[in-house]
């Protein structure tokens, strides 16, 4: 059944709470504290092997909503499309990528950061050699801590890293997973989307049992909902009934300004920042510091 999104006012009862896309009484995150010293980071890997369901534009979006908190965020494109790096409008053609680290051809990865047109939000690019990686890697020793251990010398220097994960549950998600201490599920609202998820948290156990102990479900994250049509409504209920409280207060609404925002090579927190999705990611970094996710 529908919620009904009203505030009503019965004599003398006390108010009835808006309630939120996802059902719930809508809550206010307060306005993140400044920090008075940066570092080190806490890793998250945005993460569901299903392609299109708003995991890049959550981590530009985010990532941009972060920075202008004042938090210090390392973003890494770890797809091999590269669609992190465009968005964010850096160069990726005879740039160090986040391959030439984990391949070892490159050692530093200090040098492998560009900044970003945000303040406080730099990358680690990629491109297609990255398509490659996999291949490369199944022979090394301790194949899925390549990429933690590549981290392990920048995170010192940021207050967030967050990991654009490929749309596979591949060796380069392992490594994502193995290197975070947390994990963002974006979820398109749409019929088919909770296939999948099933094999995502499955893969996500096994990585804490075998690999690493520490990493937490930091929430799931509704995505490309609209709210006009009673099936975007339907499939966050039962997204809702299924995973209850680790689906997170806000839902990103489906709207045509990402698509604008990403050919402008800029996040939409700063292409439109008034717009509801941009006030809906900075609603969102709030959610995720009020968590304890993010510092
Ligand atoms: N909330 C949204 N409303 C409308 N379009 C969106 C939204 N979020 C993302 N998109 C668009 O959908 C496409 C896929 O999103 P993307 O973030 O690239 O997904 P993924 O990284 O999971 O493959 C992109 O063209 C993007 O601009
Ligand atoms: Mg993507």
């Amino acid at each position: 059944m529908a919620k009904k999104n009203t505030t009503q006012m019965l004599d003398g009862m006390p108010e009835t709470p808006t309630l939120g896309a996802t059902g719930r009484p809508l809550r206010e995150f307060a306005e993140p504290q400044p920090l008075a010293q940066h570092g080190p980071a806490r890793i998250i890997s945005l993460c569901n092997q299903k392609g299109g369901v708003g995991k890049t534009t959550t981590t530009i979006s985010l990532g941009a909503a972060l920075a202008g908190y004042g938090r210090r965020v390392l973003c890494i494109d770890f797809d091999p499309q590269g669609a992190l790096s465009a968005g964010l409008g850096v160069n990726t053609h005879d740039a160090i990528t986040i391959y030439d680290l984990l391949l070892g051809s490159a050692k530093d990865p200090n040098a492998a950061i560009q900044r970003t047109s945000t303040p406080g939000l730099d990358i680690i690019p990629a491109n297609i050699d990255l398509s490659a990686a996999e291949v490369h890697l199944v022979n090394e020793v301790a194949r899925e801590q390549i990429l933690a251990s590549v981290l392990r010398k920048v995170s010192g220097d940021y207050d967030v890293v967050l990991i654009d994960c490929q749309p596979s549950l591949g060796l380069l998600t392992v490594n994502a997973l193995t290197a975070s201490h947390g994990v963002l599920i974006p979820l398109e609202c749409e019929f088919f989307a909770l296939r999948g998820v099933a094999l995502l948290i499955e893969t996500i156990d096994k990585v804490r049992d075998r690999l690493n102990p520490a990493i937490e479900l930091d929430g799931i994250l509704a995505t490309m909902y609209d709210s006009r049509t009673l099936h975007s409504r339907e499939v966050l209920e039962r997204v809702v009934d299924a995973f209850g409280t680790d689906v997170l207060d806000t839902v990103i609404g489906r709207t045509v300004k990402f698509p604008d925002a990403s050919v402008a090579g800029t996040p939409i927190t700063q292409f439109a920042p008034e717009h509801p999705a941009a006030k809906a990611y900075r609603q969102l970094a709030r959610e995720l510091v009020s968590r304890g996710a993010v510092a």
